[in-house]
């Protein structure tokens, strides 16, 4: 059997039919729109933006912001089309699924685990250092050994262990708990735009493009592929900034294509999917713009704080209630984006499990929650071991790789699924198609290749890894590739919303 074998967008939604593996519908558009703006704000605000106007693009940040969020947008779109057109969880994976073939979807899944799984360690990480701070500056220090960069960093366990035993009660009763975290998020980055404004000195933002000089370059590893490649001197600021900005603070709007593992779940994915992840992303970016240019107007770039700066910009003037309260909010915002990535990292799994790649025993659904409780209970210890354990400040390029290249095999498949399945309804359409989906693709490209040597390096590893795995295991257990499995037609699933709520015992 070739190794392009595929799976058909009929079959894809037939097979989450299947009691056993059933998942309850219940999210709505707002639903969605909540849980995207709950993982996307998140360490990339609170921290990115300090750095990146401070080290490479000055106030000019706010155009960096733009950039990355037009890169999204094309991502985005194509996400929404694909998640219209084929509702079922595992986002990315599932959709090249029917697209792309088996080992490409393989290969995606892999890096939505990469990006998911660490993406959600080093958030919980980063969530440890603002309660550490918050509780300094409220006076009840926590105790080196057990706090953020101590031996062990007790306090992000105890958080993914919290925040996991949510996700396995059930993903209603987990967003009802984030639409809180979410509230007081945007409460604190509205705070931040607002009161900030009381302190602003349009002095600031001039130039508000600063001159392009000399970058402390980066060399051997650590230097970005594309400067390893071409071997171009570096510089910060200036135009390059903007763009060597827009890379950075990509990290800020990653997890908007996290909403599309919700599909399953959604009761009306053609309709709520493209509203969901769409709405997210503009809310957004126009918060980040809005915070980059208060900040940026609060404080001269050169004296933004490149670890805390939207707290330090308070301090800056003397308000220090006004830090503390950030800081606490930093710490309910981090919450959200800890919790959502899990339940990303377990639907992509459940996803993949239910097709056989890995074990299909993880992917039976609790009878009563009716979650995947094996798999969320394995992620927890996964995720947490690996934020109680590993070295901070290493790994949050490996998550940006990870999305990017997702980014870009989406982007491809829309362009390959309307070649080959013009047949399917499609509620929502990526315009200008094949151009912006391919624009989509190569604005990824160029992030990606803005990471650094290592990272790649990295990545290349974890690839290798996968392809063992695939070749070794998942091939032939794949249910795909199974002699009882056949593929059949069930048009009316694609056309038609599925309503399957007379047949669920819990309603
Ligand atoms: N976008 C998320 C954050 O900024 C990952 O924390």
């Amino acid at each position: 059997m070739s190794v392009l074998r595929k799976k058909s967008v009929e079959q894809s939604i037939a097979d989450t039919d299947e009691p056993e593996f059933r998942l309850k519908k219940s999210l709505s558009a707002l639903d969605l729109t909540v849980f995207g703006v709950g993982v996307v704000i998140g360490a990339g605000i609170f921290t990115l933006t300090g750095k990146a106007a401070h080290e490479v693009a000055g106030p000019a940040i706010v155009i960096s912001f733009v950039v990355a969020a037009i890169a999204c947008a094309l991502a985005a779109l194509c996400y929404a089309e694909f998640a219209s057109t084929v509702p079922v969880a595992g986002s990315a994976y599932t959709f090249s699924y029917s697209s792309l073939g088996e080992l490409f979807a393989w290969i995606i899944g892999w890096d939505l685990i990469l990006e998911m799984f660490l993406g959600a360690s080093v958030v919980a990480q980063g969530w440890s250092a603002y309660l550490g701070t918050l509780m300094a500056q409220l006076g009840a220090p926590i105790p080196p050994a057990i706090a953020y960069g101590g031996t062990v960093d007790v306090m992000a366990i105890l958080l993914v262990l919290v925040l996991g035993g949510l996700m396995t009660f059930g993903i209603k009763e987990s967003l009802r708990v984030n639409l809180v975290l979410v509230a007081v998020k945007l409460f604190i980055v509205l705070f931040v735009i607002i009161a900030g404004l009381l302190f602003v000195n349009p002095a600031n933002w001039s130039p508000f493009v600063p001159e392009a000089q000399p970058a402390d370059a980066a060399s051997g590893l650590g230097q970005p592929l594309l400067q390893f490649l071409s071997g171009i001197e570096p510089t910060a600021f200036g135009i390059g900034g903007i763009f060597a900005g827009a890379a950075l603070v990509f990290f800020a709007y990653i997890g908007f294509d996290v909403v599309a593992t919700t599909a399953e779940e959604t009761k009306n994915p053609q309709r709520d999917m493209p509203i969901g992840i769409i709405a997210s992303l503009v809310i957004c970016t126009i918060l980040y713009c809005a915070v980059a240019f208060v900040v940026t107007g609060m404080v001269p770039y050169q004296d933004l704080d490149p670890s805390a700066a939207l707290a330090n910009a308070f301090v800056f003037h003397g308000a220090d209630w006004m830090a503390t309260l950030i800081s606490a909010g930093a710490v309910a915002g981090l919450t959200t984006v800890v919790l959502t990535l899990l339940i990303g990292a377990t639907r992509i799994i459940f996803a993949m499990s239910r097709d056989a790649l890995l074990p299909a025993g993880l992917a039976k659904v609790h009878p009563r929650f009716r979650t995947p409780w094996v798999i969320s209970i394995l992620v927890t210890i996964v995720v947490a071991v690996v934020a109680g354990f590993t070295p901070i400040g290493v790994l949050e390029q490996m998550v940006n790789i990870g999305t990017l290249s997702a980014f870009v095999l989406v982007a491809v498949g829309v362009i390959v699924l309307r070649r080959t399945r013009p047949d399917l309804t499609r509620t929502f359409k990526v315009p200008l198609n094949p151009w912006l989906p391919a624009l989509s693709a190569l604005a990824s490209l160029y992030l990606m290749l803005n990471l650094s040597v290592e990272t790649w390096l990295r990545f290349l590893i974890w690839l290798a890894l996968g392809f063992a795995i695939y070749f070794a295991y998942s091939r032939r257990n794949s249910r795909l590739g199974q002699p009882g499995y056949q593929e059949f037609a069930l048009p009316h699933v694609v056309s038609h919303q599925r309503d399957d709520s007379d047949d669920d015992p819990r309603r």
